[in-house]
């Protein structure tokens, strides 16, 4: 199957802020979630935490709250929100009828992961259900969500709170991410337990229809009822109403094409039964692992897992050298990756690892932050772990099948598709910050070395902020420079250069001022990058000791895989002649060059440092 990147841009209603900025709510702060509830009932919308996903809540009594809701997350109006209680009392101010069936599910499930779809009460504003005669009803376990719930005391109509077409976002970092300036505040209660958004079950009739797969399973709902068997809605075709109107809409796309890889017949898995665990992730899980402590049986078991892996990694890269590839998977298989020690594959490959590898509640939880995550590693495809069970493994494969698209073919060394604007958070929101620093290095420091400078800031400044590809609550910053082996120290860079960078970023150099290379330099630095192949062997060759961190341009992609090749099967070198004395046009078209060489390594150069997006 050939590798491919999507194109078709996912188009969202028009949105306008209605804030300067979203107030972040603690979970332990009681008089802003009471404020928060206040303010919830008098029309305003705030962000919540629940077991599932986080909600978007307003007044489910209220139509021009509603629509509020649907502006913020760019959801058209035919899609029907849930209504959340707070205390089970609720229920019968909100729906018109409890059913026989409806009475047994909400005395085994509720609070929990579930929603039960009811004939609504007149009280429930027609947006809110999107006129149709029924209503969605949740109350959640999560104990914020139950407190916020009970302070607002009306029945909170929420959908998932991502932007529509986003995954739905487990924590309140995504939230912010999608949201802010669009709703009043968001309460943070941590990452949601199960990471799947709730079971929808119609329970209008007699059987129970499951119109969206969740924590709870047909298993849990069979043992229940006994006499009867719930019934999985299919999905919808073409023109026919829906039965789940969400049904209709595309889900969870990431911005890269998602694979699954199959789990081989007959493997063991673990947590498929959420409810027994109560979504409670075993955190041991994600720590990393020592396979030599595993048993035979064990070691040939995960070796078949990863097989299909790295397999699938070879053969992309064998397509496409340039394709960067995510991968959602257990921690077992990236001690694996790991230990193959193969340069090419660790070059091209980023990891969002779930914990351990046959855990498929592990993989549910961390899902959609993964599919997030490695989105803003600008991956072309993301290989993901797929689980055969009939639990909750229905759900994950439900919601991973919905991420997977048909997408376009991915050509060599196609530039990664337009994403939108990322609005992340500030750095000081972790809770230690590492810094690391770029050197680029020509002879004169007046002309290319100067360019890489300003275009490297330029980037590095458009994908801030940065944390630790090793410890996720660790910011990173990162900084560059420039120096000439043969410099003359305080000159101005060439204005023929200074203008070419000015037309294509609008930034002048000012702060750019020719230095001579020297020792004390090189160890202020993480990463040498020299413009010419030459540079780099004359500073190894003065100083072997940090032959580790000195490259050119060429060599550099090479390190990483980024093998060109001309017409004739050669390889081709990185080389950018200098500009002087030539024309502006030259000039120009050397910057030009310069940017793009930058645009195709910057991902590198944030792998070699330790850093990643967030
Ligand atoms: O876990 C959850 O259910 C989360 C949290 C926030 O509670 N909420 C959530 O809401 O996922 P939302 O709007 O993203 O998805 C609700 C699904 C949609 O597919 C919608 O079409 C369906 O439930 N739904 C809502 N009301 C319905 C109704 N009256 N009849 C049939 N389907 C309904
Ligand atoms: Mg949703």
């Amino acid at each position: 199957m050939p590798v491919v990147v999507r194109n078709d841009k996912e188009v969202n209603m028009e949105r306008s802020k209605l804030y300067k900025k979203t107030l972040l709510i603690d979970s332990s702060d009681d008089k802003a979630i009471k404020d928060a509830a206040e303010h919830l009932r008098n029309g305003e919308v705030v962000g919540f935490p629940t077991e599932t996903v986080y909600g978007l809540g307003c007044d489910g009594r209220n139509g021009d709250a509603v629509k509020k809701v649907f502006e913020a997350k760019g959801r058209p109006a035919d899609n029907p929100l849930i209504c959340h209680i707070g205390d089970k009392s609720q229920i019968r101010e909100i729906v018109s009828e409890i059913t026989p069936l409806a009475q047994k599910l909400i005395d085994a499930f509720m609070p929990g992961p579930i929603t039960l779809v009811m004939k609504k009460a007149e009280c429930i504003a027609d947006e809110t259900t999107a006129g149709l005669d029924t209503v969605g009803v949740r109350m959640p376990s999560n104990p914020v969500a139950n407190k916020f719930l009970k302070y607002a005391a009306v029945p909170v109509a929420a959908p998932s709170a991502n932007l529509s077409g986003r995954p739905s976002p487990t924590s309140a970092r995504s939230v912010l991410e999608d949201m802010d300036g669009y709703i009043y505040a968001i309460i943070d209660g941590g990452d949601s337990e199960y990471g799947l958004e709730s079971t929808v079950v119609d329970c209008t009739g007699t059987d129970p229809v499951i119109l969206r797969p969740g924590a709870v399973t047909k298993a849990d709902i069979d043992a229940v009822l006994k006499d009867k068997e719930a019934v999985m809605a299919g999905s919808i075709t073409d023109g026919e109403a829906p039965k789940a109107p969400g049904m209709k809409y595309r889900h969870y796309a990431p911005y890269a094409q998602v694979e699954i890889i199959k789990m081989p017949e007959g493997t063991k898995i673990t947590g498929d039964n959420a409810i027994g665990t109560d979504g409670k992730i075993d955190k041991s899980a994600t720590e990393p692992v020592d396979l030599k402590k595993l048993s035979d049986d064990e070691a040939k078991e995960l070796v078949n897992i990863a097989a299909p892996f790295i397999l699938r990694s070879r053969e992309i890269l064998a397509e496409n050298p340039f394709a960067r590839i995510g991968l959602y998977c257990g921690s077992e298989i990236k001690a694996m990756y790991d230990k193959m020690n193969d340069k090419l594959l660790s070059a091209h490959t980023e990891f969002c690892v779930y914990g351990n590898t046959v855990d498929v509640s592990c993989a549910s939880h961390g899902l959609f932050e993964g599919l997030r995550f490695l989105d803003v590693q600008e991956v072309d495809v993301i290989l993901a772990q797929g689980f055969d069970g009939e639990g909750l493994s229905v759900a994950y494969m439900n919601r991973l099948g919905k991420a997977s698209g048909k997408k376009e073919a991915l050509t060599p060394g196609m530039p990664a598709p337009s994403r939108p604007a990322r609005t992340p958070l500030p750095l000081d929101a972790f809770k230690d910050t590492y810094t690391a620093s770029v050197l680029f290095v020509d002879d004169n420091n007046i002309s290319l070395s100067a360019c890489l400078e300003t275009l490297m800031r330029r980037m590095i400044e458009k994908n801030e902020p940065y944390i630790s590809s090793k410890a996720s609550d660790t910011g990173f910053e990162i900084y560059c420079e420039s120096a000439g082996l043969t410099a003359m120290n305080g000159l101005d860079p060439d204005p023929e250069m200074e203008k070419a960078v000015k037309e294509l970023t609008g930034l002048g150099m000012g702060y750019v001022e020719s230095r001579r290379a020297d020792p004390a330099i090189y160890d202020d630095n993480d990463l040498i990058l020299t413009v010419r192949d030459e540079q780099a062997f004359e500073i190894t060759k003065a100083f072997p000791e940090i032959k580790d961190k000195v490259f050119s341009l060429s060599t550099f992609a090479a390190a990483n895989g980024l093998v060109m090749k001309d017409s004739s099967g050669r390889v081709m070198s990185i080389s950018v002649p200098d500009p002087s004395g030539e024309n502006y046009e030259t000039y120009l078209h050397t910057a030009r060059a310069l940017g793009a060489w930058l645009e195709l390594l910057f991902p590198y150069i944030l792998k070699e440092l330790g850093a990643s997006r967030i």
